[in-house]
């Protein structure tokens, strides 16, 4: 995780590294750091917290130097203070590094320095490998570029780096493995960053390292990229962005979670634009169509995801299930990897992920690829890890995602899959003519819909006021909303820190009935599809233990308006795009329910958007 900005060129550094690194503080937010260069004179800043509290220690907007280097950081190794902070210095006090990754074998290596005589001042696998860098360097006499290129030779991790040696003040060395970076290319200047985010404004050019490439990047002068394997030139790719400043700020909103709440009308549609021909009842995915005999002929779709994502992917095995009829196993990424899976050749693969980074849902990718299964991702990120791991793929186009809880991404990753299974079930016959259309009918309604889902804001407001002082909550739903209840109990728990259970409605009298007394509030999803009747008498069973029911509900239902203490209600919709509406009012009730307990709800404790760490 971490985040990672720098930058050289003709611009006070400082300014650009501290707005750079505000941006990626989704990816880790528990220390921050700086490193400002310039005439042999090296100034460094570190400190536990944000990149607010970094931003306390000098009186930056001063500042002139032109080369900086900063760090966002989510504790690995070393908890989160002021020395285990990056960037990290060698022991000569030369060399500078800020890294996003982990070095596995870190310790066999500081033993290794330490027998040479390096001392270390923090618990850091950082500290390990700049210096491993400075004693390759000394040994040697090596430039820095072959120094790096050497040094990581030795490590076993995940990296992106960016060196800095005083000694050679117009170059900054930067490398790839596992971890993202990109580098931005404007008129004699360079930005380094773990995504494009930091330097949209100064620049729409941009390189991503590719995994064992390394660059060195000097002042006015042209780029050059190296392979970590032979030290040979590589070519690259001058990748235009099409991400605008607007969409990475807050546009109005307190929050960027409330304002990803609010985008998501906006972003389902973006998802089946081009897609979804209606008129001509057509479904085109480019990734779908060129591997259709692979899906048409999988034995078995496993779908791989974690977090967020992984609930999208139980809501698809319901709907691909029952479209496609092809068998699904959902799995969380990590159990996958480490159990030792029964894959084969008839396997497809779906790896679900926002980011397209998360490093244990890219080693499931891997070890599926391993066995020879086609492997087909699902991300949001364009030009991401995972969606350049995969053999083919589709794009959610959710556009950015900053808030840490997930809540577009969920929406559109369901919309994604919904369109897939629509596909699969009409090339495999499995789908009646009119039942496909009803469906894609009602899916160009979504936008729409979720309009009027979110008019329920104020409900859940009021309702969040109400439950303020709970300390546990439980979520049910049943069929394709079972998941929308894990995911609802998800956001609480994230950003409120309430503790939260999702459960199958039915499974509630196995175990967490005894929970039930006039304290707790139960949110039921008790849409008028599926189930409805069952739901309704889970619902009467919590009432008579004096369970408190807030209940997500069809417009105009009248049986569990009279038995629940709050309805929210939605438009009426097909069972199988239903957790597109219901979720909706979940994610608004943990979002006010986080306000007003004053919790930071773009970046809740602990928790980073972007998990590159297994
Ligand atoms: C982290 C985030 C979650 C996200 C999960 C999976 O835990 O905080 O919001 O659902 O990672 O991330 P991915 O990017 O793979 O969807």
């Amino acid at each position: 995780m971490c985040g990672i900005v720098g930058y050289m060129g003709f611009r006070p550094a400082a300014a650009v590294v501290l707005n750079g690194l505000q941006r990626l503080e989704y990816r880790g937010y528990d220390s921050a750091g700086l490193a400002l260069f310039e005439d042999g004179k090296l100034e460094l800043y570190k400190t536990q917290g944000k990149v607010a509290d970094l931003r306390q220690l000098s009186s930056f907007d001063t500042t002139t130097q032109t080369i900086g280097i900063g760090h966002t950081r989510w504790a690995t190794h070393g908890v989160p203070s002021d020395s285990n902070a990056h960037p990290h210095k060698s022991n000569s006090g030369e060399l500078l590094l800020i890294h996003n990754g982990i070095i596995e074998n870190y310790d066999a290596l500081k033993q290794l320095l330490i027998s040479k005589g390096y001392v270390f001042h923090s618990d850091t696998d950082t500290e390990v490998l700049v210096n491993l860098i400075e004693d390759v360097q000394k040994s040697h006499n090596y430039k820095l570029g072959k120094a790096v290129q050497v040094a990581l030779g030795q490590v076993i991790g995940a990296y992106a780096i960016t060196v800095l040696d005083i000694k050679k003040p117009n170059e900054l060395v930067v490398a790839k493995l596992g971890s993202p970076l990109a580098i931005g290319v404007g008129e004699n200047e360079y930005f380094i960053a773990s995504d494009a985010s930091p330097f949209v404004e100064f620049t729409k050019q941009a390189i991503y390292l590719k995994d064992h490439q390394m660059a060195i990047l000097r002042r006015e002068k042209p780029i050059v990229l190296r392979s970590l394997k032979d030290d040979n030139k590589a070519d690259y790719y001058l990748q235009e962005l099409s991400l605008d400043l607007e969409q990475i700020e807050k546009g109005g909103y307190d929050h960027f979670m409330l304002k990803e709440i609010y985008e998501q009308a906006h972003a389902i549609k973006d998802t089946y634009r081009g897609r979804l021909l209606g008129e001509e009842s057509l479904i085109k995915m480019a990734g779908i169509e060129e591997h259709l005999e692979k899906f048409l002929n999988a034995k078995r779709i496993i779908i791989v995801a974690c977090g967020t994502s992984w609930h999208a992917g139980l809501v698809a095995e319901y709907i691909l299930e029952d479209l496609v009829r092809i068998p699904v196993e959902v799995e969380y990424a990590s159990e996958f990897k480490y159990r030792n899976p029964i894959i084969t050749e008839r396997d497809v693969v779906i790896a679900i992920s926002q980011s397209g980074e998360t490093a244990d849902t890219l080693a499931a990718i891997n070890l599926a690829k391993e066995h020879g299964a086609f492997v087909f991702g699902v991300c949001n990120v364009v030009g991401s890890t995972i969606s350049r791991a995969t053999h083919a793929g589709a794009y959610t186009h959710a556009g950015p995602e900053i808030g840490v809880a997930s809540t577009k991404a969920f929406t559109t990753q369901i919309t994604v899959l919904t369109l897939m299974a629509l596909r699969l079930a009409q090339a495999k016959g499995s789908i009646s003519k009119e039942e496909f259309k009803s469906i894609i009918a009602e899916l160009e309604l979504m936008p729409q819909k979720v309009e009027v889902a979110l008019l329920q804001n104020k409900t859940t407001l009021e309702i969040a006021k109400r439950y303020q002082t709970a300390t546990n909550c439980l979520y049910l739903g049943r069929g394709v909303n079972f998941p929308v209840a894990l995911e609802g109990a998800l956001k609480l728990k994230e950003i409120s820190y309430i503790h939260a259970e999702g459960y199958p409605a039915a499974e509630m009298k196995h175990g967490p009935i005894a929970l039930i007394d006039e304290n707790m509030p139960v949110i039921v999803v008790a849409i008028n599809k599926g189930h409805y009747d069952k739901v309704v008498s889970n619902i009467q069973e919590i009432k008579s233990r004096k369970g408190k029911i807030i209940a997500v509900v069809t417009e105009g239902d009248q049986t569990v308006k009279a038995l629940a203490d709050h309805v929210i209600e939605i438009p009426e919709t097909l069972e199988c795009l239903s957790p597109l509406l219901t979720t909706i009012p979940l994610q608004l009730l943990s979002y006010h329910m986080a306000v007003i307990l004053n919790k930071n709800v773009d970046q809740p404790r602990n928790l980073a958007k972007s998990v590159t760490v297994e």
